[in-house]
């Protein structure tokens, strides 16, 4: 087998060659994911610096070792850290990666997931889920393996279920009817975090987003646990609906597990369209991304000048309502040529609404501004 060394953040580790990155590859490595790791490497230390003890992080599928070796590495504070991968040639891998790097505080296992996160209940302060497509049927023994105070990372590459490409998947694996909108990924992240909560919420425990992103095919989401039945029924609400007009791009929010769905348009009588159970409230944690932005001139980051770029934006956003407009969207129902998108955040921003950019698609508008106002001052700037 012929193998090569890859570098990546402050560690080295060996793979298997393969032409392709492909989950048939002998053992899993995707380059594109370093701004992921990258992310994760920071999104832990911000999370470490707030305990009071040193933390057990549960890599549960490892692939090649390298987010877990990572952790390991460039983490201060960190106790042990599990590598497991169900995998057996990964789990080799694993073992050679932990030891090229001369690092004492991990250990490799090769389990199933689920019945390894089983059988280490309330064990872990961090649990990284990240497997080949939906993270779905990982969530409850996540669930039970972490910590009150812990905190679980989560990737979904199932885009397509989540975004509502097929509305089935989505049904399916969450539970929740996806939809299909300009700020598909946005509901995509939602519908990830309100299953979640839900799922969390059977064992007393409840989750709250701290920071959460839509990057190239993938969503990715950070949530701190807290223990307690009022706490976590009071974190239930809120989970709600969004109703959307395809037509004029008027949508609302209905919060609640059982509310009353809108079915005509208030604004042009079109018929609507209803996403949900998602989650309602914050994706992201203002504070925590400045704990982040904080903390990254003090990290050797290969991709620093995405990840600067990536935390800026979800910064500027964090305060801004569940979805965004799209631009580009408005202006082709208003038959007319886009002004330029500082232009519009300016007027809005003048007119007392919230405006910011959102790092999910460079031509979307945050605002609490109603669509027809949006509309009327896109047509102003163009007047
Ligand atoms: C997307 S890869 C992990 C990539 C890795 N975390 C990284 O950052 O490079 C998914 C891995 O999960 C492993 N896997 C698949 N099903 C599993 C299961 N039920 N339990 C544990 N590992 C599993 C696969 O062998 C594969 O290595
Ligand atoms: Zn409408």
């Amino acid at each position: 087998m012929e193998i090569i060394t890859i570098n990546e953040g402050q560690v080295k580790i060996d793979i298997p060659v393969f032409n392709k990155v492909s989950s048939k590859a002998p053992v899993f490595y995707n380059p594109v994911m370093e701004f992921n790791r990258d992310i994760s490497v920071l999104a832990l230390q911000a999370y470490r610096n707030k305990q009071r003890e040193d933390i057990r992080i549960c890599d549960a599928f490892g692939g090649s070792g390298i987010r877990g070796i990572r952790y390991a590495a460039e983490l201060n504070g960190v106790m042990n850290v599990v590598i497991n991968d169900l995998n057996p040639l990964a789990v080799q891998f694993i073992q050679s990666n932990i030891l090229k790097n001369g690092l004492s505080n991990v250990e490799a296992c090769k389990k199933d997931a689920n019945i390894l996160l089983h059988s280490c209940r309330g064990k872990f302060h961090v649990v990284d889920i990240d497997p080949f497509g939906t993270p779905s049927p990982y969530i409850e023994s996540a669930a039970v393996s972490l910590k009150a105070g812990g905190m679980l990372c989560v990737t979904a590459t199932d885009t397509s279920a989540l975004c509502g490409t097929y509305k089935e998947p989505c049904i399916r694996k969450y539970g929740a009817m996806p939809l299909k909108s300009e700020y598909c990924h946005e509901v995509g992240l939602r519908i990830l975090a309100g299953f979640i909560s839900r799922t969390f919420a059977k064992y007393k425990k409840y989750t709250t987003p701290l920071f959460s992103h839509s990057s190239e095919h993938y969503l990715r989401l950070y949530l701190e646990v807290g223990k307690g039945a009022g706490k976590t029924d009071k974190s239930l609400k809120n989970l709600g609906f969004i109703v959307h007009c395809p037509h004029c791009l008027y949508r609302e929010v209905r919060p609640g597990i059982t509310p009353q769905l809108p079915s005509e348009c208030p604004e042009c009588g079109g018929s609507l369209k209803a996403g949900g159970p998602l989650w309602l409230g914050d994706l992201l944690d203002t504070d925590y991304i400045g704990d982040m932005l904080n903390l990254l001139p003090k990290l050797t980051l290969n991709s620093d000048k995405k990840v600067i770029k990536l935390l800026e934006r979800c910064y500027e956003e964090s305060q801004g309502p569940v979805t965004f407009y799209d631009l580009h969207k408005i202006c082709k129902v208003l038959k007319i040529s886009a002004p330029p998108l500082n232009d519009v955040l300016e007027k809005l921003s003048s007119e007392g609404y919230f405006a910011s950019r959102t790092h999910i698609k460079p031509t979307g508008i945050k605002t609490n501004a109603p669509i027809d106002e949006l509309k009327k001052i896109i047509l102003l700037i163009k007047q």
